[in-house]
């Protein structure tokens, strides 16, 4: 295998009009259309790098900012921001073309994270990452401290809130949007 590959090896763009059948009923498109573009993209990137099969295990910071219109060209700029042994970090940018007035807009930044796995499913090394460039390194940096704060995450959501009285959490929950009856 080899050692370590650069980012624009696997670096990929996937471009798709937005047709009628992908719009929901207020005439904009579906969120889970481009969930599953990035999804594609995110996976063609991570395989170039580690050049076998691998799965999506997570998806950080998915915020739909503008709504896309049928009738734009969605185009999706994957790279690989951040490898670790097995798992990679591609950062995608998701842009929006009015063709008819050439105008782009950035509809949103997204971070899938890949798991390289062999035949018999198990997760493997894949090569490092050749960081030619600050901004390449500073992603590298990002995607060190997103994979971090992703672990603590998943360690929040697994607390055990059953040894709080509910009295303790009525108390922190009073201003939100609730009732108790
Ligand atoms: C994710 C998965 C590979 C973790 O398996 P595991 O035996 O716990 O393996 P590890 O703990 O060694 O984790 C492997 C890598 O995944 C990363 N990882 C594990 N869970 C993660 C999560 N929830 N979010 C982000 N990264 C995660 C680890 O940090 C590790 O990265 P590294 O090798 O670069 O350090 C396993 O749970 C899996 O296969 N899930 C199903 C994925 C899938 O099928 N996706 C398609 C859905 S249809």
């Amino acid at each position: 295998m080899t050692k370590f590959k650069s980012i624009n090896e696997s670096q990929t763009v996937l471009t798709e009009l937005m047709i009628p059948s992908y719009a929901n009923f207020g005439g904009k498109v579906h969120g889970g259309i481009l969930l599953s573009l990035m999804d594609k993209v995110a996976y063609v990137t991570a395989a170039k790098h580690c050049g076998g099969y691998c799965v999506t295990v997570a998806v950080e910071g998915v915020e739909f900012m503008h709504p896309v219109e049928v009738g734009q060209l969605i185009s999706l700029k994957a790279s690989v921001n951040y490898v670790g042994r097995s798992s990679m970090i591609v950062g995608i940018r998701v842009e929006a073309l009015y063709p008819k007035t050439g105008l782009v807009s950035h509809t949103n930044s997204s971070y899938f994270t890949m798991v390289a796995k062999d035949e018999n499913h198990e997760t493997i090394q894949v090569p490092g990452l050749i960081l030619s460039s600050e901004e390449e390194i500073r992603r590298f940096y990002e995607g060190l401290h997103l994979k971090n704060l992703s672990k603590q995450k998943r360690e929040m959501l697994k607390s055990d809130f059953s040894t709080l009285s509910v009295e303790d959490i009525k108390k922190q929950i009073i201003k939100e949007n609730c009732n108790f009856i």
